[in-house]
């Protein structure tokens, strides 16, 4: 089980654990709510990728400054902070929740800070998302990743029912049904970010 205190919010200095080079993944919730089905979602990756894999949270999107271009040539650290994150990944995993037909402000704030930058550009996304409904955010939030040069990975992107359930991580990731998909899903992601291939 996975707990707030044992969330991993950055990799770790080597990218090598008992002698394997580890895949990185950052997990990026759209939702800044306690309970956000989104990030429970990103929780369940944790019980369900492969060993070779490290995942850390991102979870600074609410310490963002609004996005001001006149900012962009001395960026706030926390804007730093997010861009060196982002540079550390190999591939993003992104779960975004719908709000008035759109992507969360808050979220489009954070793909704000990283249009101009060096280390999101050509970066692997996997779009996870939590919500069936959710279609109009889905295709925003696609139009405006491919406008940032984004590598959205379709076998990687997946949708999981998480409407009207009360679902823990750990009882997602037991799921008959949900667990697979996301674990195939993670292995498909796993399997891209090694070949590099586009
Ligand atoms: C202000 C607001 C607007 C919403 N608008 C939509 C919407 O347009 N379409 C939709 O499918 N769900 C909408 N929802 C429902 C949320 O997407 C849903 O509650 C989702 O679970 C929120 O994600 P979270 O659990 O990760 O916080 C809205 C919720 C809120 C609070």
């Amino acid at each position: 089980m996975v707990n707030e205190a044992q969330l991993v919010r950055n990799f770790t200095d080597s990218r090598i654990t008992n002698g394997v080079e580890m895949v990185r993944l950052l997990a990026v919730s759209g939702s800044l709510r306690q309970a956000s089905s989104n990030s429970i979602l990103l929780r369940a990756v944790e019980h369900l990728c492969p060993e070779e894999v490290q995942v850390a949270h991102y979870e600074g999107i609410a310490e963002l400054p609004h996005f001001n271009p006149d900012l962009l040539e001395n960026p706030p650290e926390s804007v730093l902070a997010l861009r060196a994150i982002i540079g550390q990944a190999d591939g993003l995993l992104v779960s975004c929740p719908e709000y008035a037909r759109g992507i969360p402000g808050a979220f489009k704030n954070m793909l704000d800070w990283l249009v101009s930058s060096e280390e999101f550009p050509g970066k692997p996304v996997a779009l996870f998302n939590a919500s069936p409904r959710a279609s109009h955010a889905q295709a925003a939030l696609r139009l405006v990743l491919e406008t940032m040069s984004a590598s959205i990975i379709e076998q990687a992107s997946i949708t999981v029912n998480l409407l009207s359930s009360q679902s823990s991580a750990e009882g997602i990731a037991a799921d008959p049904v949900m667990g697979p998909l996301i674990r195939t899903a993670l292995g498909a992601f796993k399997r891209r970010l090694e070949t590099q291939e586009p």
